[in-house]
C-alpha cells in the first residue's frame, strides 16, 4: 500500500516535471515534434504546392506570384514562378535528415535546369538572392566540399558522391539574371529585375528606390558566387555598392535605409537595425567571418558604436532591456516610437560580434512582447501612456524567424533552459494556434487573431530550422556535429550555411569567362582609401596627470568643502579606448551572478520585469488570447519551468522603478561625437588605489566639444536607478560645491539648487555606478558648460555628481 502511493506521486511528479524538465530525453522528444511540423509543412507543400514557389495553408492551394498584376509586389517579389520553396529549402532537407525528399528535390532541380529561371518574371533581386541563390550555393557546398561524413550521414555521403555540381551552373544562371539590376551609373542596384529580359519591360514605379539591406547585403552570396565560378562581376558590383552605401553615411556614422539608384541620393533620414537595413550590418559581420574580411568588421564596429551613441535607450548596468530605435541619422533624435519585427534578429547577431551581454539584454525586450501577443507583431510600439490605443502598428505576425534565431544563437552561447522554455512555448504555438490543414499559417491581424492563408518559405527554411536545431542540445545535427568544424561556416540571412576557404577559390583562375567592364582596381582602391581611414584612428593613448586630490574625496569619500588641495603625482596612467576593449574579445559569460546548474539565471536578474510597468500602456494580450499569465504564455511565469529552474528563489521580486527624469543632453557639436577621444583608464593592479584619485575603469574625455550625454535627473524624493531614495541633503552636498557660499549664512540671498545630475552614459559608452568623468579644466563659464570652484563640472548650471576636471601636466 505505502508503495502504491509513493509509486502514484513519483509518477505525478515526474509527469509533471517531464513538461519542463529539458532532460536529453525531453529536449528529444521536442527535436522529433518540430521535425514531424517540418513534415507535415514539407508533404503539403508537395502535395499541393508543388512546383509553384508556395502552398497556402489554409486551402491547400499552389500560391504563385500574380500575373495579372505586376504591381501586386507584396505577393510577387518573393515568387519568380521558380519553385522558391524548393530552392530555400534544400539545406533544411539536409539539417532535417530527409534523404528521399533531398534526392527528389535535386532530381526536380536537375531536370529543369535550363528552364527553372528562364521566366518571363519579375522578381526582386534581394529576395530572389537570399532565399533562392543563397539556397543553391549552400547545397552546392554542402555536396562539394565536405570530405568527413558521420556514420548517420552515409545516405549524404552518397547523395554527395554522384553529384556534378549543377546546383553551382544554376546558381551562376541565376547570378546572371540578377546582376544586369548592378548596371546602374552609380553601381546602387534597382530593386527589380525581369528575370528574362534584365532591365527592360519592368514599371518605372517599380524601380523608384532600394533600401540600404537589399543594396547592400547581397555581397555575401554575390561575392561568394564569383569566388566559385571564376567570374568577378558579381563581387565586384555588390561590393561596390555595398562600399558605396557606407561611404555615404551621415557625418554620426548612420546609413538611411532608402537610396535612389539613379542618383546614388538618400531618399530619408532615418536609421536603425530593423526592416530595410538589417542585413547591411549582418553582412558585415558574416562577410568579415567567411572571407575573413577586417574591413567589413570595422564597419559592424564603427555602426555598433554610432548606434549605441544614438539609437540605444536602456541598455546600462542597471538596465533590464536594451531597445535601438530608428534616430534621424544627421541628428541622432528619436525618429520613431515602434521597433519592428525584423529586428528580432539583432541579438543573434550580437552573440555572434561577442557581445552577449548587450545580447541578452536586447533580446529580453523580444521576449516579454512573445509574452504577450504570442507573435511578434510587425511593428509595435513601445511608447503608449496607456492601454486605450492598440500598441500594434502594423497588424501581421507571418510566422517570421527572427526571434526564434537570437533565441537559437543565445541558447548555444549560454546553455541557459530559458531559451529552451522559449523554444518549448514556441512550439507548442506552432502545433496549435498556428497549425493549419496544408502546413503552418501566420496571423493577418494580431489584434483579432484573424488568420492569414500565407506560408512563406521562411517558415521552413528559417523558423522551423533553428527551431529544430535549438533542441540540438547533443549536437547531433548536420551544422553542429562536427563536419563543419574546419570551416568558417556562417548563416546566411535566410539561414542558408555557407562558408569559404581558399581551396574553393576559382576567381581569376578561370580563362572562359568574360570580364569585361570591371573595374577592379576602383574596387580596390575604395578599400585603401577606408585603410587609411581606419589608420588615422588612434591606438592606445596615454595620459601623465597630475590630479587634486580634493576633487575625488567629494565624491567617493564624504565631501568636506575646506579640505586641503593637494595636488598628487600619478604615475604615467594608461588609457584605452572603451570600444576597442568591448570588441577585443568575445563575451562568452552572459550574466554576472554564477548560479547552479540547471536553474535559470533569468530569475537572478533583479529587474526582470521591469519592462512590465515600464512599458506598461503598450503591453497587454489581445482580448482572444488568454489572460492567465500562469497558463505557459507568459513564459517567464511558466509554473512548471519557474518550479524547477528557480533554484534559490521562491517568489519573485521585482526593483521598484526608479522615478527620476532621464534624457539626453547633447553638447556641441552633435557630428564631432564619433571621432571625439574617450577613453577608460587602466592601471597596474600595484598602483595604491588609496593615493589615486583616478580610479580603474574612470572614463577620460580631454575635451567636451562634442558630447551626447545620458542624465538622470537628481531630485530629493525621487527614486534614482540604484533604487535610492534622493534626499536633500546629498543634492545638497553636491551643490555646496558649486561656490564657497555658505547657505546657513542669511547674509547670502542664494536659493539652493533643487536638483543635481548624474551622468550615465557618455558618447554610447556606460558609466558604472562609482566611476568619474574625467575632462580638462573648463575655462569658458559662460556657455552650457563650466566647473565648480573645486572641479565639479556643471552643465547648463547643473552640478554633475560624477564629472570632475583633471588638473594635469600642461594645466599645472
Ligand atoms: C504536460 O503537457 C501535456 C501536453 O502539453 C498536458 O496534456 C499535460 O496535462 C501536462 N502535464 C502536466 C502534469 O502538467
Ligand atoms: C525521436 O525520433 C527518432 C527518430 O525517428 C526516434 O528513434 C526516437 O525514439 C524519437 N525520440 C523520442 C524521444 O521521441
Ligand atoms: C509557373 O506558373 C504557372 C502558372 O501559374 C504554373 O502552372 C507553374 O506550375 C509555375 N511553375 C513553377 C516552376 O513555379
Ligand atoms: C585572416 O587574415 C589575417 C590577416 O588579415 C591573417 O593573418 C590570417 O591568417 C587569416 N586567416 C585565415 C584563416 O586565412
Ligand atoms: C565580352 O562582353 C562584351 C560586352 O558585354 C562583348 O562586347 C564582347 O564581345 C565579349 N567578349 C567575348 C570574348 O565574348
Ligand atoms: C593641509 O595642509 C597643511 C600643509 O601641507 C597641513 O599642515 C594640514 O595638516 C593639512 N590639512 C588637512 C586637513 O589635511
Amino acid at each position: 500500500m505505502s508503495l502504491l502511493i509513493w509509486c502514484h506521486i513519483y509518477l505525478v511528479l515526474v509527469s509533471a516535471a517531464q513538461n519542463a524538465s529539458f532532460t536529453p530525453q525531453h529536449i528529444r522528444t521536442l527535436q522529433n515534434e518540430t521535425k514531424s511540423l517540418f513534415n507535415h509543412a514539407w508533404q503539403s507543400y508537395m502535395k499541393f504546392g508543388f512546383p509553384a514557389d508556395e502552398v497556402l495553408p489554409l486551402s491547400c492551394e499552389p500560391y504563385g506570384r500574380d500575373f495579372n498584376d505586376p504591381f501586386n509586389i507584396v505577393r510577387n517579389d518573393a515568387m519568380g514562378n521558380i519553385s522558391s520553396t524548393v530552392l530555400d529549402n534544400l539545406d533544411t532537407l539536409v539539417i532535417m535528415e530527409e534523404w528521399d525528399e533531398f534526392e527528389n528535390a535535386l532530381d526536380y532541380l536537375k531536370a529543369s535546369k535550363n528552364t527553372l529561371f528562364a521566366k518571363d518574371t519579375i522578381v526582386q533581386v534581394f529576395e530572389t538572392t537570399i532565399r533562392s541563390l543563397g539556397g543553391l550555393l549552400s547545397a552546392h557546398l554542402i555536396l562539394s566540399d565536405i570530405s568527413q561524413f558521420s556514420q548517420r550521414y552515409t545516405r549524404l555521403a552518397e547523395i554527395a558522391e554522384k553529384y556534378d555540381g549543377f546546383l553551382l551552373d544554376m546558381a551562376y544562371d541565376l547570378g546572371k539574371r540578377l546582376i544586369p539590376a548592378f548596371r546602374t551609373k552609380s553601381s546602387i542596384p534597382l530593386p527589380r529585375v525581369h528575370l528574362n529580359h534584365g532591365l527592360k519591360l519592368i514599371p518605372p514605379s517599380l524601380q523608384i528606390d532600394a533600401c540600404t539591406s537589399g543594396a547592400g547585403s547581397p555581397v555575401l552570396e554575390f561575392t561568394l558566387l564569383s569566388r566559385l565560378t571564376g567570374d568577378p562581376q558579381f563581387e565586384y558590383f555588390s561590393q561596390v555598392s555595398f562600399w558605396k552605401i557606407w561611404a555615404s553615411r551621415s557625418s554620426l556614422g548612420l546609413m538611411p535605409m532608402t537610396i535612389d539608384p539613379q542618383s546614388a541620393r538618400w531618399k530619408d533620414a532615418v536609421s536603425g537595425i530593423g526592416a530595410s537595413i538589417d542585413s547591411f550590418y549582418e553582412y558585415a559581420v558574416k562577410s568579415s567571418i567567411i572571407f575573413n574580411d577586417s574591413h567589413m568588421w570595422e564597419v559592424f564596429k564603427s555602426s555598433y558604436k554610432s548606434l549605441l551613441t544614438h539609437s540605444v535607450q536602456g541598455g546600462g548596468p542597471l538596465d533590464a532591456t536594451m531597445i535601438f530605435t530608428n534616430v534621424g541619422s544627421n541628428d541622432g533624435q528619436l525618429f520613431t516610437d515602434w521597433i519592428d519585427s525584423l529586428s528580432a534578429f539583432w541579438p543573434g547577431l550580437q552573440v555572434l560580434a561577442g557581445q552577449l551581454k548587450d545580447a541578452v539584454k536586447t533580446h529580453l525586450l523580444y521576449l516579454r512582447i512573445w509574452d504577450y501577443f504570442d507573435s511578434i507583431p510587425e511593428r509595435w510600439n513601445f511608447r503608449l501612456s496607456d492601454k486605450s490605443t492598440s500598441a500594434v502598428a502594423l497588424e501581421w505576425y507571418p510566422l517570421r524567424p527572427e526571434f526564434i534565431e537570437s533565441t537559437y544563437y543565445l541558447y548555444r552561447a549560454t546553455k541557459d533552459p530559458m531559451y529552451l522554455q522559449i523554444g518549448s512555448r514556441v512550439l507548442k504555438l506552432l502545433q496549435t494556434r498556428y497549425m493549419a490543414k496544408c502546413g503552418l499559417h501566420g496571423v493577418q491581424d494580431i489584434r483579432t487573431g484573424q488568420m492569414q492563408n500565407r506560408m512563406e518559405t521562411f517558415v521552413m527554411s528559417e523558423t522551423l530550422k533553428y527551431l529544430y536545431l535549438l533542441f540540438d542540445a547533443a549536437n547531433e545535427l548536420f551544422v553542429h556535429n562536427g563536419m563543419l568544424a574546419s570551416k568558417s561556416w556562417v548563416f546566411s540571412t535566410e539561414a542558408h550555411p555557407l562558408w569559404f576557404h581558399e581551396q574553393l577559390d576559382v576567381l581569376g583562375k578561370r580563362t572562359d569567362i568574360n570580364a569585361t567592364n570591371l573595374h577592379a582596381q576602383d574596387h580596390f582602391k575604395l578599400k585603401e582609401v577606408f585603410e587609411k581611414e581606419l589608420a588615422l584612428k588612434g591606438g592606445q593613448k596615454r595620459l601623465g596627470a597630475f590630479v587634486k586630490k580634493s576633487n575625488i574625496d567629494f565624491y567617493r569619500k564624504t565631501p568636506n568643502k575646506n579640505q586641503n588641495r593637494t595636488i598628487i603625482h600619478l604615475p604615467a596612467v594608461s588609457t584605452v579606448d572603451p570600444y576597442e576593449l568591448k570588441f577585443a574579445t568575445c563575451e562568452v559569460i552572459a550574466f554576472d551572478k554564477m548560479i547552479e546548474f540547471p536553474a535559470s539565471h533569468y530569475y537572478e536578474l533583479e529587474n526582470l520585469f521591469e519592462l512590465d510597468w515600464k512599458f506598461q500602456g503598450s503591453l497587454s494580450r489581445p482580448p482572444y488570447l488568454s489572460q492567465n499569465p500562469l497558463d505557459g504564455s507568459y513564459i517567464e511565469l511558466d509554473p512548471d519551468f519557474f518550479s524547477l529552474f528557480s533554484m534559490s528563489r521562491t517568489n519573485l521580486q521585482s526593483r521598484r522603478a526608479a522615478s527620476t527624469q532621464i534624457y539626453d543632453v547633447i553638447v556641441g557639436d552633435v557630428a564631432g561625437i564619433q571621432e571625439k577621444e574617450i577613453s577608460i583608464f587602466k592601471f597596474k593592479p600595484s598602483t595604491a588605489v588609496d593615493e589615486a584619485v583616478v580610479l580603474e575603469n574612470d572614463l577620460w574625455i580631454p575635451d567636451l566639444t562634442a558630447m551626447r550625454i545620458r542624465v538622470e535627473v537628481l531630485e530629493a524624493g525621487n527614486v534614482d536607478i540604484h533604487n535610492n531614495v534622493l534626499t536633500q541633503e546629498y543634492i545638497d552636498s553636491l551643490a555646496d560645491i558649486t561656490a564657497d557660499v555658505d547657505y546657513q549664512d542669511p547674509s547670502y540671498d542664494v536659493t539652493k539648487p533643487k536638483t543635481a545630475l548624474r551622468v550615465t552614459k557618455v558618447n554610447g559608452i556606460y558609466v558604472n555606478s562609482g566611476s568619474i568623468v574625467w575632462t580638462h579644466p573648463i575655462h569658458d563659464n559662460t556657455g552650457a558648460l563650466s566647473m565648480t570652484d573645486l572641479g565639479r563640472v556643471m552643465i547648463e548650471g547643473k552640478v554633475v555628481e560624477n564629472m570632475m576636471v583633471l588638473w594635469t601636466d600642461q594645466d599645472s
